[in-house]
């Protein structure tokens, strides 16, 4: 949707994931350029510190909940419209991750996953977008949806199997929905990072993989980036209306690759896959070593 600018003082905004990492660096830089934020996250508590601790002219407020309850997301929707008379910006941030062996991951994975990563997303657009739609019905601006995706929804890595088919669900939800949606005055954006310093890093590994090297190293990733850069460059890319939000430059010239060149990208996939496993086995074989020298102690 190319025009002009869009103005974020005054909006009001739903973040979803809002209570850390990147939801939170979202609240923090919505909050400094005059926006009014619902920090909403399953974990209540962290909803309010993400409050208690954004400053700036805008203003933050935290609700508890959770993205795979449609009617929730729903009525939290509705609420801002009943308090303010609309919702400008909705931010589909909430999300999890599993890795490992596909093989180890239950059912009961593959639907947490599936809940929150594609269903959360669904629901704030379905909660969000008929509202923006009418909202833009006088040919004026109807609002602005931002779905966090991932270099995942972009690039088939694997031991992440779960997540990356989650994240390509967001990205093609995202750019189908902006083709339909530009018309009606609602603008779509995704956001395509790869890894970035938050807590997700330390969660959801399981079997023998565990902790931040895995994911970072599995992506080639030396450096995380700063979540507090990443929601500024995300909301440039709202105001200048912009589908697609790949950072930092390292994963554009990854995507790029990939698409020159999917054999070789395919190639390094799987070579990745078997250093992250030489190292994962390495290091289990270290700590049993350790713990029977503590034995013998
Ligand atoms: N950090 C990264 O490396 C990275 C890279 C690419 C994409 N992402 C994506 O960015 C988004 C934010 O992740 P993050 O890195 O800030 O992780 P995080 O774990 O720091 O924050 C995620 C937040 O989502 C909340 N959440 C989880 N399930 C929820 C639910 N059912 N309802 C409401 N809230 C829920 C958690 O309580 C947490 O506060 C995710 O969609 C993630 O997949 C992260």
């Amino acid at each position: 949707m190319s025009g002009p600018r869009l103005d974020l003082a005054g909006r009001q905004a739903i973040v979803t994931g809002g209570g850390s990492g990147i939801g939170a660096a979202l609240c923090q830089a919505l909050v400094a350029a005059r926006a009014h934020v619902v920090v909403a996250d399953l974990d209540g508590a962290a909803a309010r510190r993400t409050t208690e601790r954004v400053v700036g002219p805008g203003s933050a407020r935290a609700v508890a909940l959770d993205v795979t309850d449609a009617a929730a997301v729903q009525a939290c929707v509705d609420d801002v419209v009943a308090r303010s008379g609309r919702l400008d910006l909705m931010f589909n941030n909430a999300g999890i991750t599993f890795g490992g062996e596909t093989e180890e991951l239950g059912l009961e994975q593959w639907d947490a996953i599936i809940d929150v990563n594609i269903r959360g997303v669904v629901h704030g657009v379905a909660a969000a977008y008929p509202l923006m739609v009418r909202q833009g019905a006088d040919g004026g601006f109807g609002g602005h949806i931002v779905n966090t995706a991932s270099m995942g929804g972009l690039m088939a890595a694997g031991l992440i199997t779960s997540y990356v088919m989650t994240k390509h669900a967001v990205v093609g939800l995202s750019l189908a929905l902006r083709s339909e949606a530009a018309a009606k005055g609602v603008g779509v954006t995704v956001v395509c990072p790869s890894a970035v310093e938050t807590p997700i890093l330390d969660k959801g590994a399981i079997g023998r993989f565990h902790g931040r090297d895995f994911y970072l190293k599995g992506q080639g990733v030396r450096r995380p980036h700063d979540p507090a850069r990443l929601a500024d460059e995300v909301l440039e890319a709202v105001v200048a209306g912009r589908a697609m939000l790949v950072s930092p430059r390292t994963a554009r010239v990854t995507w790029l690759v990939g698409r020159l060149a999917p054999r070789f990208t395919q190639r390094m996939s799987i070579g990745f896959v078997a250093k992250q496993r030489a190292m994962q086995t390495a290091r289990a074989d270290e700590a049993a070593r350790l713990a029977s020298g503590s034995q013998k102690l």
